[in-house]
């Protein structure tokens, strides 16, 4: 088996990597990332030197890079690869377009063309929109996109269905709910906090603090894309969720109770603009068809990411300080 990774130095593709590379002794996995700012090849110290991962620089919005990858020979590709924050499409929509439609499509025109025999399309609980205070999202939630970075990943999403109802290509799209644990981007709410309150710095909270997400640790995301590898129904969807709602008040408070640190580092800042109240995930589909069990509930899951953070300061420190970047040429040669 022969498994293409894309976004594979980011948080949630180096956690897949990882955790194939363990489930799957066997498998040639080639791991696709561009290295933007989000990407981060100290996340893959496990895997250096097994000579069946092999990490390759590359930009799926550029179809010369990647055909030779194809050509190759590839089974399966899972699609990681994306702008994934919030506030930066709000700030920079035209990057969020380019790499989540453009490159999706140029990953799906390069899997029809080399026969891939599956493609899974790594994708966001945030295309449904927002939810009121009761009901959840099932597969059949219609699409209703408010952020440039969602509506990029819807737009990716519809693509991802054209090219089964019009080519055949066999795919299937997971939307999961919010990621936490190790190698998170420290822009995301549960780094970010983390890394602040260890600095007594203040803990930036948008609005009245009362939105609320559905928390998943990574390694349950994982083996939820592992299982739709395997097991997934061509042209289907399956919602990934592990029914751990919060708002971000709870999740703040939960991070400066176990680092010790006074709720007066709380500061109410101005809201994100089109920001959703609530996302919940209905995953009864991949639970009940594929079999999937998320094996970490969200208070011992958290606590262990917490922990993560603290045994882990040098991580955190060469992405503050930007050393991190510099991992490529050190590892690989120059960029
Ligand atoms: P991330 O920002 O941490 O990682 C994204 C990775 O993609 C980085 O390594 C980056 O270098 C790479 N990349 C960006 N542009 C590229 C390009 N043009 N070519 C090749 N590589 C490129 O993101 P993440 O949080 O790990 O999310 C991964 C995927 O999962 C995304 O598709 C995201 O939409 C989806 N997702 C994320 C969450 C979450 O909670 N973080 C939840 C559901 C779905
Ligand atoms: O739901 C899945 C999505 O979860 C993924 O598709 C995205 O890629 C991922 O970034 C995440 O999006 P969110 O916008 O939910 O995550 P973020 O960590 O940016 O914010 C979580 C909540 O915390 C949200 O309500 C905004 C709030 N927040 C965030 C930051 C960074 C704050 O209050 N303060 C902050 O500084």
């Amino acid at each position: 088996m022969k498994l293409l990774v894309t976004g594979g130095a980011g948080f949630i593709g180096s956690n897949f990597v990882l955790y194939m590379a363990e489930q799957y002794p066997d498998y040639e996995i080639v791991n696709v990332d561009a290295l933007t700012y989000a990407g981060n090849l100290e996340n893959l110290k496990a895997v250096e030197g097994n000579p069946k991962v092999r990490f390759v620089k590359a930009d799926i919005t550029k179809r010369e890079e990647l055909e030779p990858l194809f050509q190759a020979g590839v089974d399966v590709v899972a699609n990681f690869a994306a702008e994934s924050h919030v506030d930066r499409s709000i700030l920079e929509p035209d990057v969020f377009v380019k790499t989540n439609v453009l490159g999706t499509q140029t990953l799906l025109e390069l899997s029809k063309q080399y026969g891939v025999k599956k493609f899974v399309q790594v994708s966001t609980d945030e295309v449904y929109g927002t939810l009121g205070e009761t009901g959840l999202f099932t597969e059949e939630t219609p699409l209703a996109a408010n952020s440039p970075y969602s509506a990029s990943k819807a737009g990716a999403d519809l693509l991802v269905r054209a090219y089964h109802e019009t080519f055949g290509l066999p795919v299937n799209i997971t939307r999961c709910s919010n990621n936490y644990g190790p190698f998170q981007f420290p822009e995301k709410l549960i780094p970010l906090m983390i890394q602040n309150a260890l600095q007594d710095k203040p803990l930036p909270v948008y609005g009245d603090g009362l939105n609320v997400r559905d928390w998943l640790y990574v390694e349950d995301h994982c083996s939820a894309i592992d299982l739709v590898i395997h097991k997934g129904v061509n042209g289907e969807v399956y919602n990934v969720g592990g029914r751990n709602e919060r708002n971000n008040l709870q999740v703040v408070r939960t991070i400066l109770q176990e680092l010790g640190k006074p709720e007066s580092l709380i500061q109410f800042v101005k809201d994100r603009l089109g920001h959703d109240r609530r996302y919940a995930i209905d995953a009864d589909k991949i639970r009940h068809e594929l079999g999937w069990t998320p094996k970490h509930d969200y208070e011992s899951g958290i606590r262990e990411t917490i922990r993560w953070y603290l045994d882990n300061e040098q991580w955190m420190k060469d992405v503050l300080s930007g050393a991190y970047q510099q991992y490529f040429d050190t590892q690989y040669g120059e960029r």
